[in-house]
């Protein structure tokens, strides 16, 4: 399989990319600081510079091209409401037109809980952050890619032991960066596994066997 990450140097992207290469799954690692070619380089991927506010969708398509599926894990992490909309929200639009336009059906997300966090008094910009968030799962539902959102909680450095709770509607809670993409990792193995909103947190599912439930209950619904 040939994977398109979009975030490949975050702390998600990385720690995915290294799960592809060690099961011998290709993917092309996209970063916009050329300082990153070497970290993406270094997980296993192929480091191909690119940025979500400065390609078009036609630049980003071109890029995707050959690939087997896109996983977008960028985010602005902070940096500012512009950026968050630049980033989060038209960044994941322009990233899916871009999908379409390479024709690569096969898109995962990772997207946000929508009430994580939302007790903290965080403020207008981590609200705003939220609803982006929302805007760009919205938009990518709507398209007629076989998109997979994936919502974790709290995202945590802790060591991966990859054991999960996942769902459409789970309680918020903290998940490990290496859980996540465990997850991420399982769920492009399985292609059925799609237009589908799963909440992710830390929990005592084997990854696979969280992967294989929501399989199962995705059949019961057809
Ligand atoms: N933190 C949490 O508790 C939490 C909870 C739920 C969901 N999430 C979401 O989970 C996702 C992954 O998290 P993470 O920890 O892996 O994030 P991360 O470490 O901040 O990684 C995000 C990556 O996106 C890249 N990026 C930003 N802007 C870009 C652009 N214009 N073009 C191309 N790449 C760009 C960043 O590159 P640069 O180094 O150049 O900025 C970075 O490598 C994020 O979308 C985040 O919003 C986070």
């Amino acid at each position: 399989m040939r994977v398109f990450q979009i975030g490949a140097a975050g702390g998600v992207g990385a720690r995915l990319a290294g799960i592809l290469h060690a099961r011998g799954d290709e993917s092309s690692g996209m970063h916009r600081n050329p300082a990153q070619a070497d970290a993406v380089r270094a997980t296993g991927a192929t480091p191909v510079p690119g940025d979500l506010i400065a390609d078009s969708v036609g630049e980003l398509a071109e890029k995707m091209r050959g690939h087997d599926a896109v996983v977008f894990s960028a985010g602005a992490h902070g940096t500012g409401v512009d950026q968050t909309t630049l980033i989060d929200g038209k960044g994941l639009e322009k990233s899916a037109d871009a999908a379409v336009l390479a024709g690569i059906s096969r898109f995962i997300l990772v997207s946000a809980f929508p009430e994580s966090e939302r007790d903290a008094g965080l403020g207008a910009g981590y609200e705003h952050y939220m609803r982006v968030k929302k805007q760009a799962d919205v938009y990518l539902a709507r398209t007629n890619l076989d998109w997979l959102i994936v919502r974790p909680g709290m995202l945590s450095n802790d060591p991966g032991d990859g054991f999960v709770a996942a769902g459409p509607a789970i309680e918020y809670g903290v998940v490990r960066r290496d859980n996540v993409a465990a997850f991420l990792g399982a769920a492009l193995q399985e292609p059925q596994l799609n237009r589908a909103i799963v909440e992710l947190t830390d929990g005592d599912l084997p990854v696979r066997d969280a992967v294989a439930g929501l399989l199962r209950q995705g059949r019961k619904h057809l």
